[in-house]
């Protein structure tokens, strides 16, 4: 075991995991003694019914709530600044963040303002969150980006467009939710992108550079239930066991990703999802296998596990045939559920320059690599993924 004395196991927040598990709403209210709070949904979250599930309940157990859709996906900065004086005049004690990581991702950044009155950028990097949030219930409605474990939140900057993270675990949630039956309502295209995302934070993770043994047993799992699971729930969408799998793999491969961090494949779609309106989860998706034919070169025995957990046979071949037969059967799956290239999603080769160097630039992500990315890497992959 490679579990040396520095190794970091973040253990997460409290989760509530399975079918009907969002009908608790009211119980989680209670027992963090909450009875006024602040509910982030996203507009069609609310104009289509779905946060009934919720609604519902706090009516019955005469929770007041004040709803908060005003903000797009991948939310900026701005949205959430403007949203912070909402609690304060409505005098609410928590919040309730309700569906996919834009909407969580904006309930985390706006109980994090509560206790930490600094403009927004001021907290993005590691670590930079001196007090605790307000408390935080979040409910997962997409599998996902693993928001409702981890410790980030995802902004876009007002001016570049270009996304920053807040972590720390002091934005982590009270009590999570992830229930799977929230879930049967995503089109085949929504699950298809947000499961290559969780996916994306499984591989990048237990290849990272921060990854330990503790980590990995849960990536493993979550590896494997996404993988194994993913075509079921793009195309036969109502079948809650594959749902229940990529749900649960997406929050194991998240809890992990607090402490194993990402790589070179989130930072290298950051600055496509500035400029393009490619969903986060397709962009990711359209670059994995490129990095990982990349990074491959630099741990080939990681990547022969990979392929396994990935369902491919790998006895008799060498380390670096199993290693890209992995590849391989993440471009297969990808295919098979729709994604596209990147090319596709309106790339152009000029623009590639100005990605990269932004790519590489990403400390944070890039430092968790397991191949060090130069510029002419960047670009290398970017062209690969074209
Ligand atoms: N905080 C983190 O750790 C983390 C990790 C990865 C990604 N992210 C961020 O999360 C955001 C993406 O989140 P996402 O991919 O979950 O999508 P999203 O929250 O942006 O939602 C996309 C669309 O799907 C709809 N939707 C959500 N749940 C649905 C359901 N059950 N049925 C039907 N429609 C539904 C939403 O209303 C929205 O229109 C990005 O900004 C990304 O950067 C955050
Ligand atoms: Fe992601």
């Amino acid at each position: 075991m490679d579990l040396h004395p520095f190794s970091n196991i973040m253990s997460p927040t409290d989760i509530w995991f399975g079918p009907g598990s969002a009908g608790r709403i009211a119980e989680a209210c209670q027992e963090l003694h909450l009875d006024r709070v602040l509910l982030v949904a996203d507009r069609y979250l609310v104009s289509s019914g779905s946060i009934r599930v919720v609604t519902d309940r706090l009516d019955h157990a005469g929770i007041t709530y004040h709803v908060l859709s005003e903000f797009h996906p991948s939310p900026a900065v701005s949205e959430v600044e403007a949203a912070c004086d909402v609690m304060r005049d409505h005098q609410l004690q928590g919040v309730i963040g309700f569906g996919g990581g834009s909407s969580l991702d904006v309930a985390k950044a706006v109980a994090m303002l509560q206790t930490n009155p600094l403009p927004v950028n001021q907290y993005a990097g590691m670590y930079k969150v001196p007090r605790k949030s307000a408390p935080l219930i979040l409910i997962a409605t997409t599998a996902g980006t693993g928001s409702e474990v981890s410790i980030g939140s995802i902004l876009k900057d007002d001016v570049t467009h270009v996304k920053l993270g807040i972590q720390s675990k002091h934005i982590l949630a009270d009590i999570s939710i992830a229930d799977p039956e929230l879930t049967i309502s995503m089109p085949p295209a929504l699950t298809a992108y947000t499961g290559m995302d969780a996916l994306t934070h499984g591989i990048e993770g237990y290849v990272s550079r921060f990854g330990n043994d503790v980590l990995r047993l849960l990536q493993r799992e979550g590896i494997r239930l996404i993988s194994g699971s993913l075509r079921t729930a793009v195309f036969n969408g109502k079948d809650i066991q594959a749902r229940q799998n990529v749900m649960m793999g997406s929050m194991l491969v998240g809890w992990a990703m607090a402490s194993s961090r990402l790589g070179a494949c989130h930072a290298m779609a950051y600055p496509v999802e500035a400029k393009h309106t490619a969903a986060h989860g397709e962009v990711n998706a359209a670059l994995l296998p490129a990095v990982m034919r990349f990074n491959a070169l630099g741990d080939l025995p990681r990547f022969r596990e990979l392929a396994e957990l990935l369902g491919e046979p790998v006895e008799g071949l060498s380390d670096r045939q199993a290693a890209f037969r992995g590849v391989e059967a993440v471009e297969t799956l990808s295919a098979d559920i729709g994604i596209q290239r990147l090319g596709a999603l309106g790339v152009t080769e000029d623009e590639l320059p100005e990605m990269a160097d932004i790519a590489v630039n990403y400390e944070r992500l890039m430092v968790a690599n397991p191949r060090k990315v130069s510029f002419e890497d960047a670009m290398q992959i970017y062209r690969d993924a074209m």
